[in-house]
C-alpha cells in the first residue's frame, strides 16, 4: 500500500487494522520503530504518509470512504478442527468480509490480496451479496509476489501483476480499474487479467514451484555430500540451460518463510480433498524433502561434534529465514534449535534484526520443552564476536551479508579445538576457512 501510495499521488490510501498498538508504530515518528523491517519501506513510508498515506484503527471509517477495499489479511494454516496442519485458517477473510457487508452503502470492488485456496472469492462473494442493502461488490484476486527482504524493489518491478474477476462487463470494469493503479508505473503487458479461479490457484501454484525448486537442489545437495559433486557447480551447471534457468537453485538448510509451506499445504489439502490423492502426495513430497533437510543438518553437527552436543556450546549466526528481513515464520533455524536442544546444547543466538522476544517466543510455540527450559539452554546475543569465545561450533543458519566480513582468524582464535563451523548457506569460503583451521561443512559439498 505504501508503494502504491507513492507511485499513485492522487489515489489516498489508507491502512486499517484492529491492532492499536501495531498501527500507533506504523505512525511512530521514529521511522526505525516501523513493525516490519524492508530495505527501502521507511523511505517510502515517510515520502507519503501524512500525505496520501494514512493508517488508522478506524475501520468503518476507511470502508465508508472507499472504492476499492484490500483485504490483506493473514490465513496461517489451521491448528484445529477439519484440514488441521494443512487447511488454510479464512476466520479473518469471513470476519472482514462481514465487516464490509455491515459498513458499506455504495458498490465497492473488493480485492483479495491474502493467498486464499481456490473459491474463496464465492465465499467472499456469497458474504457480500447477502446483506439485503443493494450494494453491488465485484470480487477480484491481486496475489500478491513480493519476496521479503526484496518487497520494494520486487513491487517496482513486478515481473507480473495477476488479477483475477467475473468475466462479466461488470467484472472486466473492475479489473480494468485495479489494473489502472499497477499502470501507473508498470508496462500494461506485464498486467495479466484471469479468471477468480485461475488467478487464485496460480498463487499456490508458484510458490510450491518456487520451493519445489529449492527442495530438488537441496535433494541432490545430499548426493554431492556422499560423492565429489560440488552442489554449487551442479546448480550452475543446469542453471545454464535456458529451460531450467539459474534463479532458485542455491542450496540450503532448508526453506523456511510464512509462504512456501502453508501454500503447499494449502495445495495438498486442495487436492486431497478433490481426491486427487497422487497429486496430493507429489505436492507433499517437497515439504518433506525439506524436513529431511533440516533434520539432516542438524543430525550431521551431532555427528560430527563425537555424537554428543549435551553441555557444549554452539552458536547461531543468524535466525530469520532469509537475509534483510525480521521475519522468521517457518526458519530452519527454529528446527535447528529445537533438535539440538533436545540434545541439551547450549545455545547462543546472534541476528541483526531479529529480537530476543521473537527467537524465544519461536520456539516456545513449538511446545517441545517448557520456556524456562528453553530459556536455561538458550541465550540471546547482541555481540556476534565476544560470543565465541570457548564455544565448540557455530552455525551459519542465515546468509547475512555481514556474516563474510567477520576476521574469521580471530573467531577461530577464541573458539575451543577442533572448532567447528556448519556452513548451512554456503556463505563461506571453504578453503579460507580450511587454511585458517577450521573443521568446516558446507552444504553439498563432501
Ligand atoms: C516467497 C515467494 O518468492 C514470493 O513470490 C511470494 O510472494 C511469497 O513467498 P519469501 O518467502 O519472502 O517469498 O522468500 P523467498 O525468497 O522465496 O525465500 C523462501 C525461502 O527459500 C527462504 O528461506 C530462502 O532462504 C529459501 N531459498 C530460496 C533457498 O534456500 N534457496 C534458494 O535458491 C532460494
Amino acid at each position: 500500500m505504501s508503494v502504491i501510495a507513492k507511485q499513485c499521488p492522487e489515489i489516498k490510501v489508507t491502512v486499517v487494522d484492529i491492532n492499536e498498538e501495531r498501527i500507533a508504530s506504523w505512525n511512530d515518528s521514529n521511522l526505525d520503530n516501523l513493525p516490519i523491517y524492508e530495505p527501502g519501506l521507511k523511505e517510502i513510508v515517510e515520502a507519503s504518509r501524512g500525505k496520501n498515506l494514512f493508517f488508522s484503527t478506524d475501520v468503518d471509517k476507511a470502508i465508508d470512504e472507499s472504492d476499492v477495499i484490500f483485504i490483506s489479511v493473514n490465513t496461517p494454516t489451521k491448528t484445529y478442527g477439519k484440514g488441521k496442519g494443512q487447511a488454510a485458517d479464512l476466520k479473518h477473510i469471513e470476519l472482514c468480509a462481514r465487516n464490509i457487508a455491515k459498513v458499506a452503502k455504495d458498490d465497492k470492488i473488493v480485492v483479495e490480496k491474502s493467498t486464499l485456496p481456490v473459491r474463496t472469492a464465492q465465499a467472499i462473494k456469497s458474504i457480500l451479496d447477502n446483506t439485503g442493502k443493494g450494494v453491488n461488490f465485484e470480487i477480484l484476486s491481486n496475489p500478491e509476489f513480493l519476496a521479503e527482504g526484496t518487497a520494494i524493489e520486487d513491487l517496482l518491478n513486478a515481473d507480473r501483476v495477476l488479477i483475477g474477476g467475473e468475466e462479466t462487463p461488470a467484472g472486466k470494469e473492475a479489473k480494468d480499474a485495479l489494473s489502472s493503479i499497477y499502470e501507473h508505473w508498470l508496462p500494461k503487458d506485464r498486467i495479466l487479467q484471469t479468471n477468480v479461479w485461475s488467478s487464485e490457484l496460480s498463487k499456490l501454484v508458484a510458490n510450491a514451484f518456487l520451493a519445489q525448486r529449492v527442495s530438488s537442489i537441496n535433494s541432490i545437495s545430499a548426493l554431492c555430500e556422499k560423492t565429489d559433486a560440488n552442489v554449487d557447480e551442479v546448480s550452475r551447471a543446469i542453471g545454464f540451460d535456458s529451460r531450467i534457468g539459474s534463479k532458485f537453485l542455491n542450496s540450503s538448510v532448508g526453506f523456511g518463510g510464512s509462504c512456501f509451506q502453508k501454500d503447499i499445504l494449502n495445495l495438498v489439502y486442495i487436492a486431497r480433498s478433490f481426491g486427487l490423492q497422487e497429486v496430493a502426495d507429489y505436492w507433499e513430497q517437497v515439504i518433506i524433502m525439506n524436513d529431511y533437510q533440516k533434520r539432516r543438518f542438524a543430525e550431521n553437527m551431532i555427528t560430527s561434534l563425537y555424537n554428543t552436543v549435551s553441555g557444549k556450546k554452539i552458536v547461531f549466526y543468524g535466525w530469520a529465514f532469509k537475509k534483510d528481513t525480521n521475519d522468521t515464520r517457518e526458519s530452519a533455524a527454529i528446527y535447528i534449535a529445537d533438535a539440538l536442544l533436545e540434545e541439551k546444547a547450549e545455545l547462543l543466538i546472534y541476528d541483526p534484526k531479529v529480537s530476543e522476544k521473537t527467537i524465544y517466543a519461536d520456539l516456545d510455540y513449538l511446545n517441545t520443552r517448557t520456556p524456562e527450559e528453553n530459556r536455561r539452554l538458550l541465550r540471546v546475543t547482541k555481540n556476534p564476536i565476544e560470543a565465541v569465545d570457548d564455544a565448540h561450533a557455530i552455525a551459519v543458519l542465515t546468509e547475512w551479508d555481514e556474516f563474510k566480513t567477520y576476521d574469521w582468524s580471530l573467531i577461530y582464535d577464541k573458539m575451543l579445538k577442533p572448532a567447528f563451523v556448519f556452513d548451512g548457506r554456503r556463505l563461506l569460503d571453504k578453503e579460507e576457512m580450511d587454511t585458517i583451521g577450521f573443521k568446516y561443512y558446507k552444504i553439498g559439498q563432501s
